[in-house]
């Protein structure tokens, strides 16, 4: 059976031991002969590769290992690019959060003027990361959750359209893991569901157990008390009491279109007045996992490789993140298994703009993913998508033409945001703090 060579880019990313502890646990079902890291900052990526190697003599010895921050020695010889970067690092998360609260606008990772700053930096990136994978592995796959990957997504469909890069979100089947809960079952794949949106911005429209039982009623009276608060058990990530938060206010977002289940990140866009009350402008989320994850994570692999050995250590397999497993196994294998991407939408919903990069239910196998047919969504949801898509679109050619006015025209799009004014103040203070990161806008 033939053995993979997996880099891991963004290798000092929180999530990265988990992710090789979780490959490391799935190596009968995918082997692996050799795992390597990638990072433009060496000092961070060692801390995290110093432990990874003493967890990998442990466990895997046969698997040879590097971290480099040398692209040709990274990107050689490497049949999956696991990509996982955040271009400004937490410093800048802050920043993309704090600016727009200052303003009184939703302050938010992946949405908003928040994702946008954040999209501006991310995009050059990924570029680079998808040029050195052509150059020196061309047949190699990208699997791509770096973040906002729905512009992330757009660009890559825009302007690299030949790379092949998978884009992947983590969030739905984070919640499929609360429905199925829920519902009374083991385990999300034992569910099947239909789902379409944007990347964080979609709807599930249909949720049946295999033998085609409905699974929304039960679903729909848990979510319409509750939201999706629910324990679920071997659940490592979404877990501070900030995702608790999230996972209720499922409820009232439920709300506006009981037809359909949503996703939580519409809670942005739908409630942005109430998430701003809710924020302290002081202490965002960045801070929360610059106190939480990060220093747990980090002072975890410092205490491994300090002892030379693993023993006691409370990092966890992170087996949520078996998905990338089911991803390069499904382009290794053609195993055809149904899982949701970011994809170009090019008809699948039949009334939406065919260029959009949509996300919804694909089959994957060897040639990539095939999108099953939506058909038409309504009218609520389409005219939310469609605002948000010109959003993600007019980021891309702003970043492609260097366009002031076209992040300006994004900002302003954004349902977030309240007018063209505060749009220009926004863009105005990120502008500041962006130098380093966004190409010179004329
Ligand atoms: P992190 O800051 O801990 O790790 C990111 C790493 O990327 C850092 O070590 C940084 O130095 C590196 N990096 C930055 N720019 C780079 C470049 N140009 N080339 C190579 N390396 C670069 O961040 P994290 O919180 O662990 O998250 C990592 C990424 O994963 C983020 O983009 C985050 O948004 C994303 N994420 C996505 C999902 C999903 O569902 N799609 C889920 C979780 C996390
Ligand atoms: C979910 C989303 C990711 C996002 C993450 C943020 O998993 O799908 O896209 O990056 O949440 O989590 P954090 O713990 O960093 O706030
Ligand atoms: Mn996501």
């Amino acid at each position: 059976m033939k053995k993979f060579s997996i880099l891991i880019a963004g290798g000092g990313s929180t999530f990265t031991p988990g992710i090789v502890l979780m490959l490391l646990d799935n190596l009968y079902k995918f082997p692996i002969r050799k795992i390597k890291f990638y990072d433009n900052d060496k000092e961070r990526q060692d801390v995290i590769a110093k432990a990874c190697e003493i967890l990998l003599k442990e466990k895997a010895p046969e698997i040879e290992f590097l971290a480099t921050v040398d692209p040709e020695e990274a990107f050689t010889d490497v049949d999956f690019v696991m990509a996982h970067i955040r271009v400004g690092k937490y410093a800048m998360r802050e920043l993309d959060e704090k600016i727009p609260l200052k303003h009184g606008v939703v302050g938010q990772e992946t949405c908003g003027p928040g994702g946008i700053a954040y999209g501006m930096r991310s995009i050059g990136g990924i570029l680079e990361i998808a040029g050195y994978m052509e150059k020196y592995s061309p047949d190699a796959w990208m699997l791509n959750y770096s973040n906002p990957a729905a512009i992330v997504a757009e660009a890559t469909r825009k302007l690299i359209p030949n790379t092949k890069i998978l884009n992947i979100c983590d969030m739905p089947i984070g919640i499929e893991g609360h429905m199925a809960q829920i519902a009374g079952l083991e385990s999300r794949k034992d569910m099947i569901v239909k789902y379409y949106g944007l990347n964080h911005f979609g709807w599930w429209s249909s949720i049946t157990d295999k033998a085609g039982n409905d699974l929304m009623p039960k679903i729909k009276a848990h979510v319409k008390k509750y939201g999706y608060d629910t324990k679920v058990e071997d659940e490592n990530q979404h877990t501070d009491p900030t995702w608790s938060d999230t996972f209720r206010k499922a409820r009232d977002i439920y709300e506006i279109d009981p037809t359909t289940l949503p996703n939580t990140y519409l809670k942005y866009y739908l409630f942005p007045d109430y998430v701003v009350e809710h924020s302290d402008k002081n202490y965002t989320r960045a801070n929360e996992v610059m106190d939480g994850r990060e220093k747990h994570v980090f002072g975890e692999c410092r205490k491994i490789y300090k002892a030379g050995k693993s023993e006691g250590s409370t990092l966890e397999i992170d087996e949520h993140a078996s998905y990338i497993v089911d991803l390069a196994r499904a382009i290794s294998y053609n195993t055809q298994e149904r899982m949701l991407l970011i994809v170009e939408n090019n008809g699948a919903i039949e009334n939406f703009d065919k260029t959009a990069m949509v996300e919804i239910p694909c089959l994957v196998g060897s040639n990539g993913p095939t999108a099953l047919t939506i058909g038409t969504i309504p009218e609520f949801q389409k005219g939310l998508m469609g605002q948000q898509v010109s959003v993600e679109k007019l980021v891309v050619e702003a970043w492609a033409e260097k366009s002031y006015q076209k992040l300006w025209q994004a900002i302003s799009l954004s349902k977030t945001v309240p007018s063209v004014k505060v749009a220009k103040e926004i863009l105005d203070d990120l502008i500041k703090e962006n130098t380093e990161y966004w190409p010179k806008l004329k």
